[in-house]
């Protein structure tokens, strides 16, 4: 009996999540000026789509076992908690958006996760980390900040460490997301090229959907092949 009430309820509320996730996405993404970040519920409730999923599941591929990770560009949290969390000692996970990270804090709060409000461009995290990895924000970055940037996060990972994540090429609409000035990457050989002049060793693999493709990379001194032994053999 309680086994059939709650699916009833669940029922109810997946129903009401559908229809008010829809509204939040319209009322947030339809005008003209968009937020910088995504509360990744949204994607679970409202699309029929599995891209969002593969940055989650890429980027652990990479996370070794209790290793210090910083996560730059975190937005809502959600791959931080749901994701990375699990396999890391630590996380240090920062966005410049201080709703963003209100957020992160507020729903996916864990015992390892240090959620941080910051520019990376200008407060750039200290210490060394085993994993550096940066989801859906490099086209963020204006073209001229991103050198230095990388410059930095091969600085933080040492001869070791792997910096990994993922980009978006060939919005159906780019003008409404990428500006000019921004780092943005037209192909796999591009960002492999870009990410090649500060790592001996870059992987990058593309997928594609209807109105989409995806980036996914990457990157180290040493080579991928030893750092991750069963994963490429
Ligand atoms: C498209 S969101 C991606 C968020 C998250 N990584 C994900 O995959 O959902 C881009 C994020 O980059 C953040 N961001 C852009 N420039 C930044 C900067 N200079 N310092 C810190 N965060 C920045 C934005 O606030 C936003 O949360």
């Amino acid at each position: 009996m309680l086994l059939i009430v709650t699916k009833t309820i669940n029922v109810i509320l997946r129903k009401l999540l559908k229809l008010t996730y829809r509204v939040q996405l319209k009322l947030q993404w339809s005008g003209q000026r968009c937020p910088d970040w995504y509360d990744h519920l949204i994607d679970q409730y409202v699309w029929s789509t599995s891209h969002w999923v593969e940055r989650g599941v890429f980027n652990n591929f990479f996370v070794q076992m209790n290793a210090r990770v910083l996560e730059l560009c975190c937005g809502d949290g959600f791959y931080t908690s749901r994701f990375y969390a699990e396999r890391a000692e630590s996380i240090v996970a920062v966005d410049h958006n201080s709703t963003a990270i209100r957020h992160a804090k507020k729903y996916y709060r864990r015992s390892n996760i240090e959620f941080r409000c910051l520019d990376i461009l200008l407060n750039f995290p200290k210490g060394s980390y085993q994993n550096i990895i940066c989801d859906s924000a490099l086209d963020y970055i204006p073209k001229d900040a991103l050198e230095p940037l990388i410059v930095n996060i091969r600085l933080a990972l040492g001869s070791k460490g792997l910096f990994s994540g993922s980009t978006v090429i060939n919005q159906s609409d780019p003008s409404s997301l990428f500006h000019k000035e921004r780092a943005f990457f037209g192909s796999a050989e591009d960002l492999k090229q870009f990410l090649e002049k500060f790592f001996k060793n870059v992987v990058v693999l593309t997928t594609r959907f209807p109105n989409r493709e995806n980036l996914y990379f990457v990157a180290s001194q040493k080579p991928i092949t030893t750092l991750n032994k069963g994963l490429f053999v």
